[in-house]
């Protein structure tokens, strides 16, 4: 058996040789490898330079959510999303919220933390001190990676140092805290810590081993509020529904994980509509429900003395608006432009607010009427289309499947072929 994979050399080849190989190896067809190499916006060419072995794009429907009024301002917000349901629910939590003014949104300082694990100190204690000794030169030496970051009063700022008690014996985790103004940061923070580290190295006589950022930036927070009028959200019967439903996912991680599910359903499709790292953002924000030890909701639900609902949330927000896919793809570019935002804490207080939306839109239609009626009504269409419906007949067919509650691929067949006969 060779060790070589035949895979190996993709890296080598231009798209179009990939996509030759490709065609071979998966039996696609000229018409599969014609979908993927329509690539839209984001040219072929410009998609091989931002990743490895590229081969085409995978489109994502992008839509608007409606009716957002943040911080006294009317936004019209782009979401990449493939859930049918996402933007209409968004633009609904948002109708409801406007009519108290909208959401009061918030956040602090960008401000992200730099990991640099020093291991094999004979004394922790010793070594940590000694490093905070050093700090101020190790405050600089970073700075100097970044003279841009520098020259607009951002950069490195502070450095925090403990000592974890690991598997393999105690561990010095130098953290440096830097202030990353309109970017996400990731690449301003490890370009820092890992020039600072040989400085760590000597001063300690440890060997350094990982230098990165954390995604747990809870230093990098974005928070909202709304106040939602109780004849708006349906009367006292569903504020008491909704209220359920938030000491549900209190109680218990297991409806508690999809209650922060439906937080994330808006916030990834604007990250990803901005060209921000969802991953980023989604580690961010099950470590932060995570950190007293046990998990909870990202959102607060209570009532107020009117018997109105009052929501919040928190999470950490590393979002940017330079540097990354935020200024390198297309699409990405105008969707900022749509959106407005002018900082990257103006973009963290929209994105959160639309998670407040999305979660409000949710709770709303689980305890009133349950989530399938909406979502199968639009779901409905995919599986019209996937049974082969075009143009006109998709939502025909679709239509006539919520008529009669089956909505099922053999059924959607059966309507399209009675509909074409
Ligand atoms: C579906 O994508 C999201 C919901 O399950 C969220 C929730 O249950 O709160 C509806």
């Amino acid at each position: 058996m060779t060790t070589v994979s035949p895979t190996a050399d993709l890296y080598k080849m231009s798209p179009e040789k990939r996509l030759e190989f490709l065609k071979k190896w998966a039996a696609l067809s000229s018409e599969e490898i014609e979908m993927i190499q329509n690539a839209g916006s984001l040219k072929i060419e410009h998609a091989n330079r931002m990743i490895e072995n590229a081969i085409g794009t995978m489109p994502i429907p992008l839509g608007l959510a409606a009716n957002f009024l943040i911080n006294g301002r009317e936004y019209l917000i782009p979401m990449a999303t493939e859930e049918p349901s996402v933007i209409a629910a968004a633009s609904n939590g948002a109708r409801m919220v406007r009519v108290k003014g909208g959401f009061k949104a918030s956040s602090t300082e960008p401000i992200m933390i730099g990991q640099i694990q020093v291991t094999k100190v004979k004394d922790p204690n010793k070594a940590r001190i000694t490093i905070l000794e050093i700090k101020n030169s190790i405050i600089e030496q970073a700075n100097k990676q970044d003279p841009i970051l520098v020259s607009l009063g951002r950069g490195a700022k502070d450095l925090q140092v403990k000592i974890l008690d690991s598997i393999l014996g105690p561990m010095v985790v130098a953290e440096l805290l830097v202030d990353c103004g309109d970017a996400m940061g990731a690449n301003a923070v490890n370009t820092m810590v890992e020039a600072v580290s040989p400085m760590i190295e000597k001063a300690t006589g440890g060997k350094v081993y990982l230098r990165i950022i954390s995604n747990l930036a809870d230093r990098r927070l974005a928070r909202a509020k709304a106040v939602v009028a109780k004849e708006v959200v349906g009367g006292e019967e569903v504020v008491e529904g909704i209220l359920q439903a938030y000491a549900f996912a209190l109680a218990d991680p297991y409806r508690c994980a999809t209650h922060n599910k439906g937080v994330m359903n808006g916030i990834d499709a604007v990250v990803l509509a901005t060209g921000n790292d969802t991953r980023a953002i989604e580690a961010g924000a099950h470590a932060y429900a995570s950190k007293t030890g046990k998990y909870l909701p990202l959102t607060t639900w209570e009532k107020n003395e009117n018997g109105d609902l009052v929501g919040t949330i928190e999470m950490p927000m590393a979002v940017g608006l330079v540097g990354g896919a935020t200024r390198a793809h297309p699409v990405a570019k105008v969707n900022v432009k749509i959106l407005g935002a002018t900082t990257a804490n103006e973009l963290g207080e929209v994105i959160i607010s639309v998670g407040l939306a999305q979660n409000l839109a949710a709770l709303r239609a689980l305890a009133v009427e349950g989530i399938q009626r909406g979502h199968m009504a639009l779901h409905a269409r995919n599986v019209a289309i996937e049974a082969g419906a075009t143009g006109i007949l998709v939502d025909t067919v679709a239509k006539q499947m919520v008529i009669d509650k089956k909505i099922r691929l053999d059924v959607a067949k059966k309507l399209l072929e009675e509909l074409k006969r």
